[in-house]
């Protein structure tokens, strides 16, 4: 049944199912269709979705005096109350997509025989359709009506990508449905309904350096939270961190601390610059989990995300490194300790040292320029679980090391903003924003983490810009973004800081429209980095992420942001006492 929602519902749901391309059609469709209870799902995509996106399915169908409803904003028949807000178990609630989608497109429902379209707003009559089990959606000519929105779409091969993307996306968190995508046409990815592993494999397997029949599936509870990890062994990797998926309650999310968490934990076992392919599931109560804090849904307030971090921790080490010791339990108990060391990188247990760890690489010959070009030494496996199963000799005295030297305490967060610290006779706080943009900058400068793009981004200028670039091409290497010109009024750039690996389309976007003065160039290419990696203000940290952060703070020479402003602000424990009237 479909219903309204009633006004205090609906504006606690944030404004704005934002459809700016494509593939956000289909990631809506797609949540629909799933939501429906259908086992299978066909998408067809034409022009990579600007010309139409079909998506059909076997669900529950639409009652035929509801298919008006479901082009008006506000409706929906998966929540009625505040409360059901905070125990969704759909991908959808908003009751929102349809009626944006209908306000841009031409969008036609068939259900229960029935037919309705929506053409740019208008709603038509509801006529007799074709009879189908379930439900079919059709959005044709999206932004036609709107040139300015228009503009902005890219040339159908990209769209068509990211439609693939979500495709995949989406079907990670749903083995039981059967998905198959269609391309202009053609059968591009059937997948049938499967096992878990199977569907991660089959996905995984659509990237070309993903090496067969070598993923691992560990599970393990801890009420209320169960944790499904499907990775790679380390013989499998790439080059960037694309393949590492987090899922919670089968929604793909984006989580930087989690993230981190899984390639800390794993970085061991890999060489520089590698990463896994890792597919993370939480499955945690609906109550603990809050999708509504960001429109486009790709991130979500985990409740017990020190707990998540931990376990997942805990299992990548016990099963890469064989360390018994190190159970989940021993964990929770020794929490304040774990934590602080996996703020500090290595320190976890002193006989973990990376020379042991590290395996011998032997390179082979390389192929193709996408094969991974190094293969682990088997041996090395072995005599890393030898070393590594053996108890350590001494029981160190704990850590007391970072105590002694660390003469902080991280309070906690105020705001979303700013991280307040108790520092001996002060309380520091910091603004967790422009201190990130400072250390990104600092990271960024040392082209540490420089990373060459597999396939040059070749792009055309303009004279002044081919002219800017022919000069100052310097400033922008300072950064790790190399450009190369390979010809009058076009150049290629062939290496990103690995920060913003995803964003090379951005960066180019920027160079290319950058001109003028040397030292507002080096500014605004730091911005459009500095945009996408830090941390903003408004981001919930956990503390882990806010510790690292800390410790990384104190570390600087003067804690002052790229453009000079200070980003601390001290209250001593004088000026506190005087001003409740309190003697020190
Ligand atoms: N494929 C489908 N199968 C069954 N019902 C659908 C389908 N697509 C849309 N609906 C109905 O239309 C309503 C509105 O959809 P939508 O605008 O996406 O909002 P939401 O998914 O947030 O409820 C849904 O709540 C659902 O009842
Ligand atoms: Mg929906």
């Amino acid at each position: 049944m479909i219903r309204r929602l009633d006004s205090v519902v609906a504006s606690r749901i944030a404004a704005g199912e934002v459809v700016d391309k494509p593939s956000s059609v289909l990631r809506e469709l797609l949540d629909n269709a799933i939501d429906s209870q259908a086992t299978k799902v066909s998408v067809y995509i034409e022009e990579g979705g600007i010309k139409s996106i079909r998506v059909t399915d076997n669900g529950s169908g639409i009652p035929e005096e509801d298919l008006p409803l479901a082009f008006e904003r506000h409706c929906t028949s998966k929540i009625a109350t505040l409360d059901d807000l905070f125990a969704l178990r759909t991908l959808g609630f908003r009751g929102e997509a349809l009626s944006s989608i209908a306000s841009c497109s031409i969008l036609t429902i068939e259900s229960s025989g029935c037919s309705l379209c929506c053409n740019n707003g208008i709603l038509g009559e509801v006529r007799l359709g074709s009879v189908i089990e379930g439900t079919s959606v059709i959005m044709e000519d999206l932004f036609e009506n709107i040139p300015a929105r228009k503009q902005f779409l890219r040339r159908p091969t990209s769209e068509a990508a990211d439609c693939k993307k979500v495709f995949l996306e989406k079907a990670l968190g749903f083995e039981n449905v059967e998905l198959l995508l269609f391309i202009d046409g053609k059968l591009f990815i059937r997948l049938p309904k499967q096992s878990k592993l199977e569907r991660v494999q089959d996905i995984f397997a659509q990237d070309r350096s993903f090496v067969k029949s070598s993923l691992v599936e560990l599970t393990r509870e801890a009420d209320p939270i169960r944790l499904h990890l499907v990775f790679s062994t380390p013989d499998c990797y790439k080059r960037d961190r694309t393949q590492i998926k987090i899922l919670v309650n089968n929604r793909i999310v984006d989580n930087y601390a989690l993230a981190t968490a899984i390639t800390n934990a794993y970085s061991a076992a890999l060489p520089g610059g590698a990463f896994p392919f890792f597919c993370l599931f939480i499955e945690d109560s609906p109550t603990l989990v809050d999708f509504n804090i960001h429109p486009s849904k790709r991130e979500c307030k985990i409740r017990n995300q020190s707990t998540v971090y931990a376990l997942l921790t805990s299992m990548i080490r016990d099963y890469l490194y064989n360390r018994s010791e190190n159970t989940y339990k021993n964990l929770m108990e020794k929490q304040e300790s774990f934590f602080d060391s996996v703020d500090l990188g290595e320190k976890e247990t002193p006989q973990i040292q990376k020379p042991v760890y590290k395996p011998v690489y032997t390179q082979t010959t390389p192929t193709t320029p996408t094969a991974p070009a190094f293969r682990p030494d088997p041996k090395w496996f072995e005599a890393a679980k030898t070393v590594l199963s053996k108890k350590p000799e001494v029981e160190k005295p704990e850590k007391e090391k970072p105590h002694e030297e660390r003469t902080w305490r991280y309070i906690g967060q105020v705001f979303n903003t700013f991280l307040v610290v108790e520092t001996g006779e002060e309380l520091l706080f910091i603004d967790q924003h422009a201190a990130h943009e400072r250390i990104l900058y600092d990271e960024i400068r040392e082209l540490k983490d420089v990373q060459p793009l597999m396939l040059p981004y070749v792009f055309d200028t303009d004279r002044s810009t081919d002219d800017f670039l022919l000069e100052n091409s310097y400033i922008y290497r300072e950064f790790g973004v190399e450009l190369v010109r390979n010809k009058s009024m076009q150049w290629e750039m062939i290496s990103v800081p690995a920060v913003c690996r995803k964003n090379e389309e951005e960066i180019v976007k920027y160079i290319t429209t950058a001109t003028g003065d040397v030292e507002s160039a080096r500014k605004g290419l730091f911005a459009v980095i500095a945009c996408h990696a830090a941390i903003k203000a408004g981001d919930v940290l956990d503390s882990i992420t806010a510790r690292a952060l800390i410790e990384k703070v104190f570390n600087l020479d003067q804690m002052l942001c790229p453009h000079g402003r200070s980003f601390t602000f001290k209250i001593t424990k004088e000026e506190l006492y005087k001003a409740v009237g309190r003697i020190v």
